[in-house]
This record gives structure tokens, sequence and C-alpha cells, in this order.
């Protein structure tokens, strides 16, 4: 078994620096923030954003935050309103995910966004937070550090007890301030929508920008399939469970034994590899000349579930 001497690093330079590298390196690393623990990895990184949904168990794949060291490192991925301005001079760093538009070159995989055109963002105040991620020297996509349907967890225990042999490495910054995830405001459409309270009241909000709107369509755990308000889905028919092409269609292959394929998820079967190419490859398929895609069927175990759950969302939208 894995002890928890080995995973959880203290926070001496040392250590940092090394956790830094493992990111680098695309591995799955979790570390402290002030709000909660998140579970991080290169945030351009397609593989290593599939690990991070293959640790977390998660049976869909919803959008994560990303995590900068300032302003400026944000603004070079979304398109940074003047609201983002205002609202970042006032919470930043702390406690306030923005979702933002993705700029046409933003360099964030297309999985940490879950296919969508837009990009939640934060700047994160716990020091060791931000050493760590000035040392990455990549944005760093985190989710709270917990399996799926579990409490987000506030201390390096915590995060080892419910992942302890899913992460690479703990970096321990000590119990969490806030202990409650950040809050979620919406800024890619024209008013400004709490999609999720946290950290910062939305009062203090309220006082910098003016009134919210509220949403309940964007949480961490829909309450239902197809609660969260909006997922990716390419402009044309997407059909399931098909051996090959129509005239006409893309074929989207997965394994071996496929070599009438356009395209591939996963020459090998596997499914990390196959997640981490979905959304980049539908898109991509998306903006061909063709008027359909047919995708092969993908084994529901594992990431599988995840792929599937995106693939019928998009296929009945
Ligand atoms: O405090 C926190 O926010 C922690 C620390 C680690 O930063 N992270 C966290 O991540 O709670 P997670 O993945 O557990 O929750 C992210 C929330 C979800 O409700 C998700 O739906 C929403 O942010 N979200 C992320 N990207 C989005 C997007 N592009 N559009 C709408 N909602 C988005
Ligand atoms: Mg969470």
């Amino acid at each position: 078994m894995t002890q928890s001497d080995d995973i959880i690093l203290g926070a001496s330079p040392g250590n940092i620096a090394s956790a830094a590298a493992m990111i680098r390196d695309g591995k799955q690393v979790a570390f402290s923030t002030e709000t909660v623990y998140g579970l991080g990895a290169d945030a351009t990184n397609d593989e290593a954003i599939a690990g991070i949904f293959e640790a977390k168990g998660r049976p869909s794949f919803n959008p994560l935050i990303v995590h900068f060291t300032n302003t400026a490192q944000v603004a070079n991925v979304v398109d940074f309103s003047e609201t983002a301005t205002v609202l970042g001079e006032a919470f930043w760093p702390g406690a306030l995910t923005l979702v933002l538009k993705r700029k046409i070159d933003c360099p964030v995989s297309l999985l940490a966004s879950a296919g969508l055109e837009t990009l939640a963002v934060r700047v994160p105040s716990h020091p060791l937070a931000h050493e760590f991620l000035k040392q990455a020297r990549a944005p760093v996509a985190a989710p709270s550090a917990n399996r799926s349907g579990q409490i987000s967890p506030t201390t390096a225990e915590h995060v080892f007890e419910s992942l302890g042999d899913k992460v690479d490495a703990i970096l321990d910054g000590g119990p969490c301030a806030v202990g409650l995830e950040s809050t979620v405001i919406d800024l890619s459409s024209d008013t400004p929508t709490l999609l999720r309270p946290g950290g910062i009241a939305r009062e203090e909000i309220e006082a910098v920008i003016g009134p919210l709107e509220v949403s309940d369509g964007s949480d961490d755990a829909p309450r239902s399939p197809g609660m969260l308000s909006r997922h990716y889905a390419p402009s044309i028919p997407i059909r399931l469970n098909a051996d090959k092409a129509n005239d006409g269609e893309a074929f989207l292959a997965f394994g071996v034994g496929t070599d009438a394929a356009d395209v591939n998820l996963s020459q090998s079967g596997d499914l990390v590899e196959a997640a981490a190419n979905l959304f980049a490859m539908l898109r991509m398929l998306d903006q061909t000349k063709y008027n359909g895609i047919a995708v092969m069927k993908i084994p529901d175990s594992g990431l599988g579930i995840a792929i599937n759950d995106r693939l019928e969302r998009a296929a009945t939208s």
C-alpha cells in the first residue's frame, strides 16, 4: 500500500521544485490553495488532463478551473473583459473564478474546457500555490482533489484518504484558510452570472459590479444528467456505435483494425489517450467538409463512461 509519507510533500523549496517538475512531466499533483486542495496537471497537456478525470473517477467531463500566478497570464489565454479587469483587481489573488471566452489560439487543452468556448480561470492567493504555479511555468488545471461524489478536501490528509494511490504527490500547505470552493462567475455572456456560490460572498461581488444573475445549472455534481447548462456539441450530426462511415460522414475510430478510419481516438485502445483526443478531434472533424461524424463503439468502463456521456450529449443536442 502507498504510505502517506511517500506522497505528502511538506512545503520546502526542494519539494515545491520537484512537484513543479512533475507537472511539467505531465503528472498529477494535488496542492493546497486558500479555498480547497486542487488536483493539478499541466493545463496545456491533453493527456495530463485526462489523467485528472481518471483519478477523480468522474462519470463525465466537467470543465475544470485553470490556475495562474497573475492576471497578465490569464489575459494571454482568454478575452479579458472590462468587468473581468474590475473583478480581478478587487478579488485576485483569491477565491474567485471567472468564466471567460477562450482566445482563438488559447493553448489550454479543450478537454479542460470540456469542449466549451469558455474557460474558468483563477489566481489563487495561497503562497504555496503561487510558488508552485510559478515554478511549474504552465497554467495548472485543477478540480477539487477528491474522488467524484466526495466532499472537497481541506487538508493534505483528506486528499490522501480520497485519492492516495491516484496522485503522484500532494503538496502540503496546511489546512485551507477559506475551506469552501471559489465563487464562480460567468462573464462570457452579457449579464454576469453566479454559477456557484463560494468563498467570496455574492454581496461583495455585487458591491463592485452590480447585480448578478443566478444560475443553478452548472453545479460540479449535476443532480440530473443534462443539468450542466452548456456542453459541447458539433454543428454536424453524430452517429454512435458505428462500424463504418456512410457517404459524406467522417469516421472517428477507437482501437486497432480500423485502417479506413479518418481519425482514431486511440489506435491502441487506450481510454486515457482517447479522452485526451476527444474534444480536439470532434472539433477538427466538425471544421471539415463532412456532413456528419460516425463514432465507433467505446467501451463503457473507466474513462469510457465519461467519453460516452459526452458523446451521447453531443449526439442528442
Ligand atoms: O476553489 C476552487 O474553485 C477549487 C480550487 C482547487 O481552485 N476548484 C474547484 O474545482 O472547486 P471543481 O472542478 O471542483 O469545480 C469547478 C466548477 C464546477 O462547478 C464547474 O462546472 C465550473 O467550475 N466550471 C468550470 N469551467 C466552466 C466553464 N467553462 N463554464 C461553466 N462552468 C465552469
Ligand atoms: Mg469539486
